[in-house]
Parts: structure tokens; C-alpha cells; sequence
């Protein structure tokens, strides 16, 4: 394809005034790399038959085989229930728990072999290899004491606020196991975020971590935890119990003091559990297995919720296919549990498919960009995924330095955002030694797994572009007025899922009604409907599909800034702002970054009569580090004497864009106030 058949910017969604997609950068099409040799040989899928196999008029019984690589207590009787659309219901009749296929059935075969192996972030610290034995009596511990001491049964929800430590899927796995609904939060995000997500899943134990170590820093955990039950109790909500893991068993590395009657140091109250088991619960395949929180259009994060069956099947079928994990690999996910990648792809896929998993504590370039390789090197890596901007970063800092190791990946992915081919071609060249398969994987917290993404033992590769749709995704897209874009036009629109899937999320937490306005209601062909076929998913992200049935990822279409691979919500963000009393109007907008992708510029305008000055902007900057965490820290704050707005008071955020990112605002004339923007871009500058 040639440059002037490159994608037009992908519509506007009537509710945003400026889209990711239309400041997204476009690269030229690329040629393909075809996998190794080597890699296809030992290859769990090479059929390329899969896809007829999965095409539409085989849905849904198609996904049998995804059923088929678990164990079920009582093997299901209906592949798909569509009765209520959009509310899908999967392996409808079946009995199953996450954490026994993810645990107990491994043992016969694995039990010395390594599940997690753990790394800290202090080099001098040994890294913990986990066997599966080992996670097995740490797991039916700590489901003891969740059971007796806290009195959590099926159904419940618990907040999980923990940083990058075995502990945390052990946590995860030991809720699992009961039928508990874990609720894990980014530790990133500060102690007010944890509370909000507390408060709306009605958590009444946090489990919690007293520190960590982050960038060559003990950081102090427990504090947020404190500041999360207060704005709970705010909320109305109240908390417990605190269950507080040790970094350092035997020693409380944090400056606050445990809260009497409600803190509790779990490495020590497990020792009464010592030698306990419990069986796992046997849970409808349509139970949740837990909720994970994201950004939306409005300023609350919604909860999505994930199904036991549907999900641990997906994520176990695409582990094994598209992540092409055997059991003797080792594999290290360098995302963070506290988001969907880290769910599907550290703990439960791989877990589900008795790999060993590797979970990193701290930052990839610390104490050097070498690190990473060291890591893989040690421990012998032989599957490598992460962000584009871990790579961007590890590239800028260390371009030379993986050719000093002599680790040796089999496979690399990348996800979370749009790749540069630029990057694209360093990471396969210099990361991958030129040996390995690399997969650019499109999906989202909702969709539980991959979407789009070449099958490694299949497709050629092509840097830029995410791949073809996974066999049983059958996506098309749409234009804004609901006509379907013809497959491979090049073309750009939204992208949606014609059918169901079992990875997909069931619902946001108790909001039903914004789950299927949100992702339903636009190109839905008839609200009456019981036929799945009326139900297209829509993802929220502009793309175009180029002849060769690859599709190009080009960012979202709504109010949703992807930041190193993070969604925020810019609403999340001017609320934050809005709390500051001087503040009347704050706008959020994404700039390109070299290395985070997108970041977020704040502009905000005060109260009348007073003076904007630096330390109204430190003080903007604060409250949205406070409301979120430091993820969410705008590039900078423009304090500026009015917004551009419309005649009908609307502010143009796309006016605030353009200068943000160096380009020409375009036309300004019909604005109620065009003057304003020669002055606010001089403030910009
Ligand atoms: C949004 C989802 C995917 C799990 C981690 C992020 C963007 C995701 C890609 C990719 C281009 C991508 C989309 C999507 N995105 N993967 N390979 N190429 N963009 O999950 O926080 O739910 O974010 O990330 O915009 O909608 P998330």
C-alpha cells in the first residue's frame, strides 16, 4: 500500500471533541517477516485449517476446544446461552475453579517444577522459585485463614492493593479457590483510587503489601491503605479487616501503625493455618472470578467483571496458541498484575497451562537498561512480552545492551499500544536477536484476551500493524453512520466484534445498563433482538484493515488517553483538577511522547480575580497524583485565562490539542473567543 492511501483519521464519536485516532501517528505499510524455522517446528499451532474451523457459520461450538483444555468438576451442557443479549452467557451447565486447573491438577505431574519465579528488584536479593507444591500449600493456607479468620465464602468481593510480589497471585489464586471475587488494584494508583474501587465493590477485606521496592527505593505501601479505608468510609463503606503482607517476613517496613482490631500481619497470623487445606469450591463456569477496574468516558472507573469458565478457557487457549506456551517454557510477562495483561498473562494462562511464570518487581531499567537481560539470561526466558514503552524506554537508555547477554527468546509480544516499526524492528533485531517470533496483540480489559494478532506458527509478521483478527474473533468496521466498511479497504472507522466470545467481560459491576450502552447500544440493529448477530461489541478504538486482512490499531474514540499502555479517562483526570478550589474549567488532552506513547497536558482556568501561578499548577498536579497516582501526572499544567470554546459554551479540546502537539488548531474563526487562542498557545510554548 502507498503513503496516499494511508488511513484517514478515524471518525469522531458525537460525544468526543478530539480523538486519540486523529493525532495518531501513521507509518507506511511494511513489508513481512516470516517466524523462524525453528520457531514453527516446535510450534503448538501451524494448522492454518483453524480457521475454517472457527469461522462464523461454526460459532459457537467452535469454542468447545477452548473448554477442552480445562478440568471440569461437571463438563457443561449448552457452549452458549444468548437469551438476554448482551449478557452471554458460556459453558452454561458446567462446574469448574480457576485455581485448581491453574494448581491442584499440575501436581501429579509438576509439583517440583518452578510456577513462579520471583525476582526482586535489589539485585543482591536471591530470586524465589516458586514450585507448584509450594504455591499449593501457600494457597490452601492463606484459603484457610480467608475462609475462618476473615468468613469470606463464594460470592464476596475482596480488594487486593498489591505491588509486584509472589504473594500476589498466591492471593489471587487462594480467593479463586473459594469462589471469592478478587478486586486487584494497580499498586501504582494511590490510596483514594484503591477506596473508590473499594467502596463500589463493596469490599469489606483489603489485602495489601506494607512495602515494596521501586526504582532502588523501599516505597511504603501500607500508608495508601489507610487513606483507602478512609475513603471508603467517606463513601460509606466500611472496611473490616486489613490483611497486610510482610516484603520482609518478620519485619513491618511501614511508618504507619497497625490499626488495632482491624490490621492484620498475615505472615504471621498464617502460621495458625499452617498445613491446612481446602478444597476448591465448585463454581457455576458463569460465576465471576473477579473484577478489574478501568477507565471510561465518565469520571467513575467501572468495574468489568470476568467469568470463571469463559475467561480461564480463553486465556488458557490463547496462552497456548497465540502465546505459544509448553509447559517446559519459561515465561515472563514484564507488565504489571494490577492490570488485565497481568491477569490473563501471568497468572491464569500460563498458571492454567503449568508454565513457569516470572514476576518482576521493580522498574525494567533499574539499576540499568541491562537488567531485563539479565533476568532472562539467568533464568533462561525463552517467551519475553511487554509494552511498546518498555521497549521505547530500554531502547532509548540501553540500545546496545542486549547484545552483551546471552539470553535467547523463542517469542516476543508486545501489546497495550500502537508499536512503531521503528521500535518494532530493535526489539526483533537487538532484543530478539533477529530468532524469534514477535506477536502485536490488540485487546482490552473487557475482552479478558487477545482479539487481533498474528498466530505465530502461521503469519508473517508486519511491524505497525496488530494482525489479523484470532481465530473465533471475527471483527468489522463500521463508519459513524452504521455502514460497514468493505474487509481490507484500508479505510478508517470503529472497530467492532460481530460475535461473542468466551473471554469476554459479563457486565460492570452493578451498572448493567451502562455495560450495554457502552458497548452495545451504537450498532446495535435492534434493542429487541435475541440473536447475537444484532449485537455487535464495540471496542472504542478507531482502526482500518489493510488488503492483506491485518488490521491497524490507530487509538481510541473516546475520551480515553493511553498512557505507557494504561487507559485513563481525561474525565478522571479534570475532575482531580476540579477539586482544586481555584479551578473552574479543566480540560485534558493526549500529546505524543516518544517513550509513553501518549501523555496527558492539563489545561485549567481559575476563578475570576486571581493571578495563575506555578504554584496553583504544582497544587493541579498534586490533586491529580492524589486522585489517581502518579501514572496519571500531566506532562504539565497550563494555567490559562479562558478556554477555547464554542458559541454554545462548549469547551474545543481539539483547539487545546493541536497546540499541545506543535500542530496548526486549523480554523479557529467560528470559536466564541478565537483570540484566545493566539495567547493560550505563547503560554503553551
Ligand atoms: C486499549 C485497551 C490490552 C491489554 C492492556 C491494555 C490499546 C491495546 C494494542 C495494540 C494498539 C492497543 C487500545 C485498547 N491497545 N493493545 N496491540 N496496538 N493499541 O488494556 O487498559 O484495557 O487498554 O489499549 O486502544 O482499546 P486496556
Amino acid at each position: 500500500m502507498s503513503d496516499d492511501k494511508s488511513p484517514r483519521p478515524a471518525a469522531q464519536q458525537p460525544t468526543a471533541e478530539v480523538s486519540e485516532a486523529q493525532i495518531a501517528v501513521h507509518w507506511p505499510e511494511e513489508a513481512y517477516f516470516p517466524p523462524p524455522p525453528q520457531f514453527i517446528a516446535q510450534a503448538n499451532l501451524t494448522d492454518p485449517d483453524i480457521f475454517a474451523r472457527f469461522s462464523l457459520d461454526k460459532f459457537p461450538e467452535c469454542f468447545k476446544e477452548f473448554a477442552d483444555l480445562l478440568d471440569w468438576y461437571k463438563y457443561w451442557e449448552t457452549t452458549l446461552d444468548t437469551s438476554n443479549p448482551p449478557f452471554w452467557r458460556w459453558f452454561v451447565g458446567g462446574r469448574i475453579n480457576a485455581c485448581y486447573n491453574c494448581v491442584d491438577r499440575h501436581l501429579p505431574k509438576y509439583r517440583n517444577k518452578t510456577a513462579i519465579h520471583f525476582v526482586p528488584e535489589p539485585e543482591h536479593e536471591a530470586v524465589h522459585h516458586l514450585t507448584y507444591q509450594e504455591l499449593y500449600v501457600r494457597v490452601n493456607e492463606l484459603a484457610a485463614l480467608l475462609r475462618d479468620f476473615c468468613g469470606l465464602k463464594a460470592g464476596d468481593r475482596v480488594t487486593l492493593h498489591m505491588p509486584m510480589v509472589a504473594e500476589l497471585p498466591v492471593t489471587m489464586l487462594a480467593c479463586a479457590r473459594l469462589g471469592v471475587i478478587h478486586s486487584q488494584v494497580f499498586s501504582g494508583f494511590s490510596g483514594k483510587a484503591c477506596g473508590d474501587r473499594i467502596a463500589d465493590s463493596e469490599s469489606r477485606v483489603l489485602i495489601t503489601m506494607d512495602a515494596y521496592y521501586r526504582g532502588g527505593k523501599l516505597l511504603d505501601h501500607k500508608e495508601k491503605a489507610d487513606i483507602a479505608v478512609d475513603e471508603a468510609a467517606k463513601a460509606g463503606h466500611q472496611v473490616d479487616k486489613v490483611l497486610i503482607w510482610q516484603r520482609h517476613p518478620g519485619q513491618y517496613s511501614s511508618a504507619t501503625t497497625p490499626v488495632e482490631g482491624r490490621d492484620v500481619l498475615l505472615n504471621e497470623r498464617l502460621r495458625q493455618y499452617r498445613g491446612q487445606r481446602v478444597a476448591p469450591v465448585s463454581l457455576p463456569a458463569e460465576a465471576p472470578l473477579f473484577l478489574m477496574y478501568t477507565s471510561g468516558t465518565t469520571g467513575r472507573p467501572k468495574g468489568c467483571q470476568h467469568s470463571v469458565g469463559g475467561y480461564l478457557a480463553y486465556v488458557a487457549w490463547t496462552s497456548k496458541n497465540i502465546q505459544d506456551i509448553h509447559p517446559e517454557d519459561v515465561y515472563w510477562c514484564m507488565a504489571d498484575i494490577g492490570w488485565i495483561t497481568g491477569h490473563s498473562y501471568i497468572v491464569y494462562g500460563p498458571l492454567a497451562l503449568a508454565a513457569s511464570s516470572v514476576v518482576y518487581e521493580g522498574v525494567p531499567t533499574h539499576p540499568d537498561p541491562g537488567r531485563p537481560w539479565r533476568i532472562a539470561e539467568e533464568l533462561d526466558v525463552n517467551i519475553f512480552h511487554t509494552s511498546p514503552t518498555a521497549i521505547r524506554a530500554l531502547r532509548r537508555d540501553g540500545p546496545d545492551e542486549p547484545t552483551k547477554y546471552h539470553h535467547h527468546f523463542k517469542h516476543m509480544t508486545t501489546v497495550g499500544e500502537p508499536i512503531e516499526p521503528e521500535v518494532w524492528k530493535w526489539y526483533h533485531k537487538v532484543v530478539g536477536k533477529g530468532a524469534a517470533v514477535i506477536v502485536d496483540t490488540w485487546w482490552q480489559t473487557e475482552t479478558g484476551g487477545f482479539l487481533c494478532s498474528t498466530v505465530p506458527g502461521i503469519h508473517p509478521m508486519k511491524p505497525g500493524s496488530a494482525g489479523p483478527a484470532i481465530p473465533g474473533i471475527h471483527p468489522v468496521i463500521y463508519d459513524d453512520e452504521g455502514q460497514e466498511l468493505p474487509s481490507g479497504s484500508g479505510m478508517a472507522g470503529n472497530i467492532c466484534i460481530r460475535n461473542p466470545w468466551p473471554g469476554a467481560f459479563q457486565t460492570i459491576w452493578k451498572d448493567p445498563e451502562r455495560y450495554v450502552r457502552q458497548y452495545y447500544s451504537r450498532y446495535c440493529r435492534d434493542p429487541q433482538s435475541k440473536d447475537w448477530r444484532d449485537w455487535p461489541y464495540l471496542a472504542g478504538d478507531g482502526a482500518m484493515q489493510a488488503a492483506d486482512g491485518y488490521y491497524r490499531i490507530l487509538g481510541r474514540i473516546d475520551d480515553v488517553i493511553n498512557v505507557a499502555g494504561h487507559r485513563l479517562g481525561t474525565k478522571e483526570i479534570e475532575s482531580a483538577a476540579l477539586l482544586v478550589p481555584e479551578v473552574v474549567e479543566a480540560a485534558v488532552v493526549p500529546v505524543s511522547d516518544d517513550v509513553k506513547g501518549k501523555v496527558p497536558d492539563l489545561y485549567v482556568s481559575l476563578k475570576p480575580g486571581l493571578v495563575p501561578s506555578a504554584a496553583i499548577a504544582d497544587k493541579v498536579a498534586a490533586a491529580v497524583v492524589d486522585e489517581i497516582g502518579a501514572i496519571a501526572r500531566p506532562r504539565r499544567v497550563v494555567v490559562v485565562p479562558d478556554m477555547p470554546k464554542t458559541r454554545s459554551g462548549k469547551i474545543m479540546r481539539r483547539v487545546l490539542a493541536a497546540i499541545s502537539n506543535g500542530q496548526d488548531p486549523g480554523d479557529v474563526s467560528t470559536l466564541a473567543n478565537p483570540e484566545i487562542v493566539g495567547s493560550i498557545r505563547d503560554l503553551a510554548k
